[in-house]
């Protein structure tokens, strides 16, 4: 099987990370996935936002969990980017989703939940994902451990992923142990046993975030089932060379 390019936080190289600009970009460029991160607002809904503080990405400051969604709406969330950006708001789970769903591509919503275990997270993207009818081409992941224990009962029905930048002998089996049945670890983690032994156990490995030509070309040789890019369009080319 092909390596899947999945366009992390969109094609967020082009185009401010995580906004419907980006998204949109990433599939006229033939991203095959998105991959988007999702915190909570104080009234519990799901927004579309890498980082705890809106400070990096808007022209606001503060916790995400501050603010209500009416509040957060007020914000800009593409100038810090670049002037033509401006007017891109962060956008919630739904209001991505709507777009999405009428897009033939794999979707990996991370659950920003390991610096804030926001309550109930795990259960409202969920259903979110089964509402749209979503569940059998998404995945879920998170780096907090306690959070893949809580979706084992998810697990039937969508793909959990353990994601991780820390080195363990036994990373697929750890995996397994929380509850978890796909794996997301950083380049420096790769190997070619990781990938034998994630497939072995049916459980499909992939890698972030890969920018570079050689990098793009090891993931690959070595059979992993995504990469996550900000530059689709290049792994696409990459990917090109590599099977012709
Ligand atoms: O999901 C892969 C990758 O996005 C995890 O790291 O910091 O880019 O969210 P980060
Ligand atoms: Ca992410």
């Amino acid at each position: 099987m092909q390596t899947k390019i999945i366009a992390h936080r969109g094609a967020s190289k082009y185009a401010p990370e995580n906004t419907m600009d980006a998204f949109k970009i990433a599939y006229e460029m033939g991203a095959e996935g998105i991959e988007t991160d999702v915190q909570l607002t104080k009234d519990h809904v799901p927004v579309l936002i890498h980082d705890e503080n809106v400070k990096r990405t808007t022209n606001g400051t503060g916790l995400v969990n501050n603010y209500t969604f009416t509040e957060i709406k007020q914000l800009d969330a593409g100038a810090w980017f670049n002037q033509s950006f401006a007017g891109n708001t962060i956008l919630s789970l739904e209001e991505f989703l709507q777009w999405f769903v009428h897009k033939p591509l794999y979707l990996n919503i991370e659950l920003k939940n390991n610096k804030i275990e926001y309550k109930n997270l795990e259960s409202i993207v969920y259903e979110m994902l089964e509402h749209f009818q979503l569940l059998n081409r998404s995945t879920i992941s998170t780096f907090n451990p306690n959070s893949i224990k809580r979706m084992r009962r998810y697990r039937k029905h969508v793909e959990v992923a353990f994601l991780t930048s820390r080195r363990n002998r036994n990373l697929a089996q750890l995996t397994k142990d929380l509850g978890g049945n796909a794996l997301h670890v950083k380049y420096r983690l790769l190997h070619a046993n990781l990938v034998e032994q994630c497939h072995q156990k049916n459980m499909p490995i992939r890698v972030y975030t890969i920018n570079k030509t050689v990098r793009m070309f090891n993931c690959y040789k070595y059979g992993c089932d995504g990469i996550f890019t900000d530059v689709p369009d290049k792994a696409l080319h990459v990917r090109n060379l590599y099977t012709n």
